[in-house]
């Protein structure tokens, strides 16, 4: 049976197990939310979902919190604006605003509730991360000035890829997120399969093929059925000029619910390939090769 209950006044419906967060965006409500991610356990550490409910002892995150029968939940208020808009300006304080040549510039979600919030820079000047950029593998860069330790990627390698393979070490300022014994990530478990990078919502985490290419936000986007084993993964692939940009997993996608493999994340390259033969070719019996159309 569906729970009912209200939000700014609306009434909504929830399904046992949903939360205030999720039952919002299913009816339309807008809540802003930075660490939330459909396809993970909520982690409930931006607080930017933050949430009051009547009789509450005060704002509570929204993706952590289960809908109840009857609850009467505020999600819009100067309070909660200005609580959501300090959240924000602490996480900018030690976050580099190189939107000119980031890759997400126009994809990310820092960026786009900074511009809602009306913050141009923030109020709180102190130390900074200083952890240098993971480089040392062809496929991702990790780019850990720039990480808002949302923990999607964790959740991402542990729960839905279930490999495991980075977490969150260290503790306080110090926090990093990285492999066992901190090795680079192409020595450690990791099977390059992207899903941290498809769940980041800023650009720690970017494909490094892609570097320079051509940002999300600039590409035409084809939804196709990844042309490697027969799972049938969806692919979405960003193109531009032409030529496949790079390769994200399709949420939408009912064999992958949006998680891929290396093969499929990073292996098209070969579609635009200069060698890769375009025609049928036939070599007959004195070893001459004969085209044979398209
Ligand atoms: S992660 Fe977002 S806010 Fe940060 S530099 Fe890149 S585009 Fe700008
Ligand atoms: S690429 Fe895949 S396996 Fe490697 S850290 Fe990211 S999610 Fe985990
Ligand atoms: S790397 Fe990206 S997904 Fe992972 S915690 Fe940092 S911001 Fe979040
Ligand atoms: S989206 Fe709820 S705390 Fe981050």
């Amino acid at each position: 049976m569906s729970i009912r209950f209200t939000i700014d006044g609306k009434e909504v419906l929830a399904q046992p197990g949903q939360t205030v967060l999720q039952a919002a965006l299913a009816g339309g409500i807008q809540i802003p939310r930075l660490c939330y991610h459909p396809a993970l356990t909520p982690f409930a550490g931006c607080r930017l979902c933050i949430v009051e409910v009547k009789g509450g002892k005060g704002p509570i995150a929204s993706c952590a919190l289960p809908a109840r029968d009857g609850m009467e939940v505020t999600s819009n208020s100067p309070k909660l604006f200005e609580l959501r808009k300090t959240a924000l300006d602490l996480i900018i304080s030690d976050h580099p605003l190189n939107c000119l040549t980031c890759e997400k510039n126009g994809d990310c979600v820092l960026q786009k509730y900074a511009y809602e919030f009306g913050l141009e820079k923030t109020s709180y000047v102190g130390e900074t991360t200083a952890y240098p950029n993971e480089t040392g593998n062809p496929l991702i860069e990790m780019n850990y000035k720039l990480c808002v330790m949302c923990g999607r990627c964790v959740l991402a390698c542990n729960e839905a890829v279930v490999n495991q393979a980075i977490d969150f070490t260290r503790r306080g300022f110090a926090t990093k997120i990285t492999t066992p014994l901190d090795v680079p990530r192409k020595d450690s478990d990791c099977t390059f399969c992207g899903g941290c990078v498809d769940v980041c919502p800023v650009g720690a985490l970017t494909d490094k093929t892609a570097r320079f290419k051509g940002r999300i936000s600039e590409t035409a986007k084809r939804s196709v059925i990844c042309p490697y084993c027969g799972c049938g993964c969806s692919i979405i692939l960003d193109i531009k000029d032409n030529q496949i940009i790079r390769s994200r997993g399709n949420p939408e996608g009912p064999a992958n619910h949006g998680w891929l493999c290396v093969k499929g994340h990073f292996g098209l390259e070969y579609v635009g390939h200069p060698d890769r033969l375009t025609k049928c070719e036939l070599r007959i019996g004195n070893g001459e090769l004969v085209e044979r159309g398209d």
